[in-house]
């Protein structure tokens, strides 16, 4: 199931040099079948051509002569009405000032005028433009009525270097899936664990495990597009930050339970995702042990503490505990023991031994459990098990 199969994304593009990079956003966008449409201004047809947005999305390509030509057939109220979503990328300072003046001498701009789809502007200019206090303003009057992403901070392609640059491409990706998703989950503080802990062994050995973070930065992104403020507490993983999310990176599972009571007690909805090692060395080696001449060496392990345990001490009252149960055995029954014994609401249970499903895997096969029953659940991506993780809440009228 894609939550955003057919959704009508119509991209505005502007005389911005960022301009070559919409052409990956309109990539993301068809391989997860969004129906993308494209409004060129006359400047940005300087920087790429139409006939490029055209074999990238399917469709025809809008532009200002073109619109003068078939006005009657596909005018601006078309596009306008059709749109779930407005995106104009790269935006210039121009094109922001029209915005912020209700100025519609174009069929970009009058789309803008005419649509009631929700409209996220992407600027991209130089450094100087960006901060020119008339800009400012601008921002400041078109983030009442419309969705503004800053620009990041970088080299720019007039070789100064701040902030100006266009976001990168995934970030506005996720953007406007934020923009698209009903917001139940407005008001709520999530807190979310994520991938593997590590317990050092020496400054250059650890113990860890398989854990990838895929399913709880699922669970973060997911979170954060049904509209909750939420704050990632991640172990040692090679994914991207979440798009909006407070991310925070811990090593071991001491300094994970020490970062998640810094937000514990304002929590309404914990989901304690990451794998995290149960035991770790006695001591650690200041400097790296090396080989010795015995063919065995041993490592004496102690117990971590249980973190959602130690967290459950701080719950707040109406809060909703989600834990994950990885099994390879007796999964049921060993998650309904997990759910009693560490205070739960919700177990998510895996069978990590899977071959499609668990450690590393883009899919999960996951049963639900409550302490009022289960609900099983196909194999399906790790995005998808997070809203149906969320959806279960709410049909348990948890949240
Ligand atoms: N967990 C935790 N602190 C630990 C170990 C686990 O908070 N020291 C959490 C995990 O984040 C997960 C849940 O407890 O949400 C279950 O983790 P799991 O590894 O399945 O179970 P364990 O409690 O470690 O028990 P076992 O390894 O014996 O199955």
């Amino acid at each position: 199931m894609n939550r955003f199969n057919g959704k009508n994304i119509i991209i505005g593009i502007t005389g911005g040099i960022a301009g070559y990079k919409i052409c990956d956003l309109i990539r993301l966008l068809v391989k997860e079948n969004f129906n993308v449409e494209v409004i060129m201004t006359k400047s940005a047809c300087e920087f790429i051509t139409p006939l490029t947005i055209q074999t990238l999305t399917g469709n025809p390509v809008y532009t200002e002569l073109f619109t003068l030509i078939k006005e009657s057939k596909i005018g601006h109220i078309s596009l306008a009405e059709k749109a779930d979503c407005m995106v104009i990328a790269p935006a210039t300072a121009n094109v922001i000032g029209k915005i912020a003046s209700g100025i519609a001498d174009d069929l970009l701009t009058t789309t803008v005028l005419a649509t009631k789809a929700p409209v996220l502007i992407v600027p991209s200019m130089n450094k100087n433009m960006w901060e020119n206090p008339v800009v400012i303003e601008n921002i400041k009057k078109i983030s009442k009525y419309h969705t503004i992403m800053n620009p990041a901070e970088g080299l720019l392609a007039c070789g100064v270097y701040g902030s100006g640059k266009l976001p990168e491409v995934d970030d506005i990706f996720e953007m406007i899936k934020i923009v698209l998703s009903p917001k139940p989950l407005l008001g709520k503080k999530v807190l979310v664990t994520a991938g593997p802990t590590i317990e050092e062994i020496d400054p250059v050995r650890f113990i860890s495990n398989y854990s990838s973070g895929k399913m709880g930065y699922a669970i973060a992104r997911v979170a954060k597009r049904l509209g909750a403020e939420v704050v990632l507490v991640s172990g040692r993983t090679a994914l991207k930050k979440p798009y909006g999310v407070e991310t925070h990176y811990v090593k071991s599972a001491k300094d994970m339970l020490n970062k998640c009571k810094e937000f514990i007690e304002d929590t309404d909805i914990l989901v304690k995702c990451a794998a995290v090692a149960d035991y770790k060395p006695e001591s650690r080696a200041d400097k790296k042990i090396k080989k010795g001449k015995d063919n065995k060496l041993t490592l004496n392990l102690i117990k971590n503490p249980d973190i959602l345990f130690e967290l459950s001490k701080y719950k707040k009252k109406g809060a909703i505990f989600i834990g994950f149960a990885a099994e390879t055995e007796d999964a049921e029954k060993n998650a309904i023991q997990k759910l009693t014994n560490k205070n739960l609401d919700m177990i998510v249970v895996n069978n990590v031994a899977e071959k499609d499903a668990g450690f590393e895997k883009d899919t999960n096969r996951v049963i639900l459990i409550t302490k009022t029953g289960k609900l099983p659940l196909p194999l399906m991506t790790k995005e998808e098990v997070a809203y149906n993780i969320f959806d279960h809440l709410k049909s348990l009228s948890l949240t």
